[in-house]
């Protein structure tokens, strides 16, 4: 709990918050239910409400929730969580934040890292299944309830594009990031400029809310906030060796192509990385975006 409040401000008058969850200043105070702090102006009334989720998504959430922290991660989360130990990116005095992390698989698998960890959401039906202490908050304002500089790594998975506002996100996690702090960008929902993601019509069609943006539109906007590299996605492997799990025609086609390509080797070469961006640009392939704040 010490570690939590010292990273929490008041979002009204932006002073520090006392142990009791109430701020040293104003009168404003944060509530609790479960392992999820809750700030009412942030609250709207679907974020609280049981049936706003189809108990189908619910299920197949907890399911997959449970499966996937029993296999310690799926494949691309593994590998980056390799890739920034490699880098001294994260040790276990790490400070992380999660932003849209549903039920906290992620966040619990980045717990075995460090025990600093933390996860946010607009959806109480995901954030109530989650061991990990978490924010019912949208990821824009995250700025107005934590601290400047609060956090070593901020990481956001398959969430980013239900942001109608990708700047504000960028200087909302700039803010709150220490300097030489990174933010992960993994597995984003990405459409192509020529052919249109056809599961974010079924998504939308079933209820979501999905917005995705173009390659260059989440690679710009990271630009102008903070130090960007782009890696290739650390699924890709995986959908080499197995592309009978990627259902979807367009990807299929993009794989075979890549695969293609792959095999003269060329994988982690300058001109496979070009060939792959210029495909993910017109047909929406995923890429792993990693951000600096320096
Ligand atoms: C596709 S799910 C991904 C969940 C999780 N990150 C994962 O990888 O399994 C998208 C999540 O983003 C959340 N979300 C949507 N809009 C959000 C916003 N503005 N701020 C924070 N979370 C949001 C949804 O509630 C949902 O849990
Ligand atoms: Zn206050």
């Amino acid at each position: 709990m010490k570690t939590i409040i010292n990273l929490l401000k008041c979002p009204v008058c932006n002073s520090n918050i006392s142990e009791n969850l109430k701020c040293e200043q104003c009168s404003y105070t944060i509530s609790k239910k479960k392992n999820v702090f809750l700030y009412k102006q942030f609250l709207d009334k679907q974020m609280l409400r049981e049936d706003n989720l189809n108990k189908e998504i619910i299920k197949n959430s907890k399911k997959f929730r449970k499966e996937i922290i029993n296999k310690k991660g799926i494949f691309s989360v593994k590998k980056i969580i390799k890739r920034i130990k490699k880098d001294k990116k994260i040790n276990k005095n790490s400070v992380v934040l999660e932003l849209g992390g549903a039920n906290g698989w992620l966040s619990e698998i980045v717990s075995k890292e460090t025990s600093n960890v933390y996860n946010t959401d607009i959806s109480f039906c995901f954030l109530k299944y989650g061991k990990i202490p978490s924010f019912l908050i949208p990821m824009n304002k995250i700025d107005k309830i934590f601290k400047k500089e609060s956090f070593d790594i901020v990481w956001v998975n398959a969430a980013l594009h239900h942001c109608e506002n990708l700047d504000e996100v960028f200087k909302a996690v700039k803010y709150v990031l220490k300097k030489k702090g990174i933010f992960i960008i993994s597995n984003e929902l990405i459409v192509g400029k020529i052919i249109k993601n056809p599961d974010v019509k079924k998504a939308n069609e079933a209820g979501a809310q999905d917005y995705p943006y173009q390659l260059s539109h989440y690679v710009n906007t990271s630009k102008k906030y903070l130090k960007t590299s782009i890696f290739l996605p650390d699924d890709l492997d995986y959908f080499i060796k197995n592309p009978q799990v990627i259902q979807t025609g367009y990807k299929r086609i993009i794989f075979r192509l890549i695969k293609k390509v792959g095999f003269f080797r060329l994988k982690d070469t300058f001109l496979f990385k070009k060939i792959y961006l210029a495909f993910g640009e017109l047909f929406g392939a995923p890429v792993l975006i990693i951000c600096e704040n320096d």
